[in-house]
């Protein structure tokens, strides 16, 4: 089947003057065509953060250390921003 997106090894991390909070490390996943993923955990284990830097609405003070989103092959984080951007308003909604 088909990969829509593939999120490999991503690492975001927020600076705060009291130092690095880690939200996400290492996170994979893929979500083939026609299917629906469910990210489950307790609160504050990074499922809002894991969304929004999917989508691209992670906030200033965070910080995407590694890893890439891939979306039908290309990687949201190292194309441009006006490739990154046509996607995302194209392919992605958020409620
Ligand atoms: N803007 C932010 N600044 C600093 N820390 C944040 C920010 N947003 C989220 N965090 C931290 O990132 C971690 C993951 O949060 P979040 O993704 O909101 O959890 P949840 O799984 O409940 O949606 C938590 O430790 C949270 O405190
Ligand atoms: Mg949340």
């Amino acid at each position: 089947m088909k990969k829509i997106i593939e999120v490999e090894n991503l690492d975001v991390r927020f600076l705060q003057p009291q130092g690095e909070l880690r939200a996400l490390r290492g996170v994979d996943l893929t979500i083939q065509a026609g299917e629906i993923l469910c990210v489950v955990g307790e609160s504050g284990c990074g499922k809002s953060v894991l969304c929004k830097t999917i989508a691209g609405l992670l906030c200033k003070e965070g910080v995407i250390h590694s890893g890439a989103i891939r979306y039908e092959g290309v990687d949201l984080l190292a194309c441009s921003k006006q490739e990154s951007r046509t996607i995302r308003k194209k392919a992605f909604a958020v409620v």
